[in-house]
């Protein structure tokens, strides 16, 4: 018998290429980063140990990071000042490096990097150390520069991640700032509504488990219908925002179809302007205290013909009777939702890119790791 045997396809593990492999590991990707991170309904971190004094008395907290690990960062800026009563800055850490803003023993920077290798989130760092700050790191790489010259070090623990794009990561990404969040929410001023999210977060890599697949078929039937757009526009609000600019991030990236993120209320401050039949609109649309305001906006887009995407909760028939196409996505607590919905994301952007013909794991122009200024 004659065995074609290819390195390669065995790498993927059965799947056409490693994006749509990593993204089908995510359920274990988020086991393995939660793994004796909660102990009795809280979170676990004996490794941040070194920092709960300089966690307490802090009075400037900044998170630093590039490209998705800026967005996953966007998240825990809003989980921490929802949950731990403390004003957070963020910023992409190209600007972070050039910005005279003040640093001192009483400030923490959170530095969120996948690969830890990233030159401007280094430099960042650096310059909070040489100031008397401190820096938790939160790195996938063991070993990593960003590693090494951090005060403490928070491990992705998500296995090399080989397409460009990064999609288990991320995941992961979230699930390790929210238990972060959750230790330093637990220093400085614990809400009750913190153990209802960890304990949810643990049934994530379930919730995962059960949806992945089916989702993936209907994913790309609705990519079908949208693959040979030119333009799209994510929209959400709240923790939506962040899960609009990652999602229009992975579309950008491998399908090359120029798409933007925009907080939902500033649309008819000029962004409004750019729709019509020709520019469909994905809307991020958790049921949270916003919602009623997305769906307004919503109906804004679909007055200039836009078609519309929506993301949003299981059953929402109020959000399907005013869009296009829905996805639904399991219901849980509002910061939640930007971890529950990004595989859909992900998919969506896989579909599109692969329909295009174009190789999602190597994007043109773009490198895993950015190790230049
Ligand atoms: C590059 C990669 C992105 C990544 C960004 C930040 O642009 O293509 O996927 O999000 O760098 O990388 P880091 O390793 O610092 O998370």
């Amino acid at each position: 018998i004659h065995i074609d045997w290819n390195e390669k396809a065995a790498e993927k593990g059965g799947f056409p290429h490693f994006m749509l492999k990593e993204i089908f590991e995510e359920p274990e990707v988020l086991r393995n980063a939660l793994a004796g991170r909660i102990k009795n309904g809280r979170a676990n971190l004996p490794e941040m140990e070194n920092v709960v004094p300089a966690i307490k008395r802090a009075r400037n907290v900044h998170i630093v990071a590039c490209g998705t690990s800026f967005h996953a960062g966007l998240v825990l800026k809003r989980f921490l000042e929802d949950y731990a009563g403390l004003t957070v800055e963020i910023d992409v850490a190209s600007e972070f490096r050039y910005r005279n803003i003040h640093i001192d023993e009483n400030t923490i920077v959170i530095a969120v990097s996948q690969s830890g290798e990233t030159a401007d989130t280094l430099e960042g760092v650096r310059r909070v150390k040489v100031k008397g700050g401190t820096v938790i790191a939160v790195t996938n790489v063991v070993g990593s520069t960003l590693a090494r010259e951090s005060d403490v070090v928070v491990y992705l623990n998500a296995g090399p991640e080989i397409g460009v794009a990064a999609t288990k990561t991320y995941v992961s990404q979230l699930a390790v700032l929210f238990i972060i969040g959750a230790y330093i929410s637990h220093l400085r001023n614990e809400k009750d509504e913190i153990r209802q999210i960890i304990n949810e977060l643990e049934g994530m890599p379930t919730i995962f488990e059960g949806t992945l697949s089916t989702m993936n078929e209907s994913i790309l039937q609705l990519a079908k219908e949208y693959y040979q757009y030119r333009h799209f526009m994510y929209i959400g609000r709240g923790y939506g925002y962040p899960t609009a600019l990652e999602g229009a991030l992975k579309l950008k990236e491998i399908s090359y179809i120029h798409a933007s993120a925009y907080q939902a209320g500033e649309l008819k401050h000029g962004p409004i302007a750019l729709l019509d039949r020709e520019f469909p609109v994905f809307a991020i649309v958790p049921d949270d205290a916003l919602k009623a305001k997305v769906l307004s906006n919503i109906m804004e887009t679909r007055a200039r013909d836009a078609k519309v995407v929506a993301i949003c909760t299981e059953g929402d028939q109020e959000t399907g009777r005013i869009v296009n196409s829905r996805i639904e996505v399991p219901r849980v607590s509002d910061p939640l939702y930007p971890l529950v919905m990004s595989p859909y994301l992900q998919l969506f952007a896989y579909h599109i890119a692969v329909l295009r013909g174009n190789d999602p794991d190597k994007p043109r122009n773009l490198a895993k790791s950015v190790t230049v200024e």
